[in-house]
């Protein structure tokens, strides 16, 4: 097996398309994220962590364009494209930064990027430490929540349905260098449906899953997840969607395979999109495993999935 190219940090953003960018942005802060930028033709949301925007929707018919994900270095940027034939670019968009376009086997765009501009973090609602049953460590301070959207800090990961998921996976593990951190199967062991993989940071922690590969006989996004504050946020984020009328499609729950804690809506293009905190988190040495599919489709607690969860 060949090295990767390069390893890739984390997921950026992914983009989408939509005729309506007002409908988007409206959705958007109700899900816990701040306009960053808009132009005439585009809408760059943010989080509370500095990165410029982690939500970009252009404006056009509705669909999913493709994802970014952050080179570690500029030089790593110019390994990839010495590496695949492409070129580094400058990008034409707020925060600017440079990119190498690529596009992976199923046609989707992906945009490695570096360097984009960063902006000065957003204050972040806390709240009293927890009390457990063994650590009561909350006295004479009351407890008291501010209601509001959640607060989102990064996006996470994306899960992504294909046809072919050998070819896809070696065309990740290659271009950005990904790891396996679970495989999971329908029949049996040797005959795994979906893999949930890494970026590989050595020995600095990474989230369990920054994609997930189902094979489901077709190119599609599964959905993209965004991590916020806490579990109290997460569930200020929850009241505050359903009353604005947004559509709930699976949770609150805690999965198996992640150990996150979730809560997924469906966006105003009817696309999945999942708010998590308290994610498990491997370095590189952490071994692969392969699990029966309902330990990646199920939860150690929460509602039962939907009877049409495409993940
Ligand atoms: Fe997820």
């Amino acid at each position: 097996m060949s090295d990767p190219i390069i390893r890739v940090t984390d997921l950026a953003f992914p983009r989408f398309s939509a005729p309506d960018l007002d409908a988007m942005e409206k959705f958007l802060v109700e899900f816990g994220m701040h306009r960053a930028a808009r132009t005439d033709d585009a809408l760059y949301m943010r989080g509370t962590d500095g990165q410029h925007h982690l939500h970009v929707t252009h404006r056009g018919e509705p669909g999913f364009l493709g994802f970014a994900f952050h080179a570690a270095s500029a030089a790593d940027l110019r390994t990839l494209a010495a590496a695949t034939g492409g070129k580094v670019e400058a990008l034409d968009e707020p925060g600017g930064g440079e990119v190498v376009r690529l596009a992976d086997p199923d046609g989707r765009s992906i945009d490695v990027v570096h360097g984009i501009a960063t902006l000065p973090p957003l204050p972040v609602r806390g709240h009293e430490p927890l009390n457990t049953g063994a650590a009561r460590v909350r006295v004479g301070a009351l407890q008291r929540v501010a209601a509001g959207p959640s607060q989102v800090k990064r996006c996470g990961h994306a899960a992504i349905k294909t046809g072919d998921p050998p070819r896809l996976w070696e065309w990740y593990r290659r271009h950005l260098g990904m790891l396996v951190s679970d495989d999971f199967f329908l029949e049996g062991p040797e005959k795994p449906i979906g893999r949930f993989a890494r970026c590989d940071k050595g020995a600095a922690p990474a989230d369990h899953h920054t994609l997930l590969l189902v094979e489901m006989g077709e190119a599609k996004l599964g959905h993209v997840a965004w991590e916020v504050a806490d579990f109290d946020d997460l569930m200020l984020g929850h009241d505050r969607l359903a009353q604005a009328g947004a559509r709930h499609y699976w949770g609150v729950g805690r999965h198996i395979l992640g150990g996150q804690i979730f809560d997924y809506w469906k966006d105003p293009l009817g696309f999945t999109v999942e708010h998590w905190t308290d994610g498990d988190l491997l370095d590189a040495s952490v071994e692969a495993k392969t699990f029966p599919i309902f330990e990646a489709g199920g939860s150690q607690w929460g509602p039962l999935p939907p009877p049409d969860l495409d993940f």
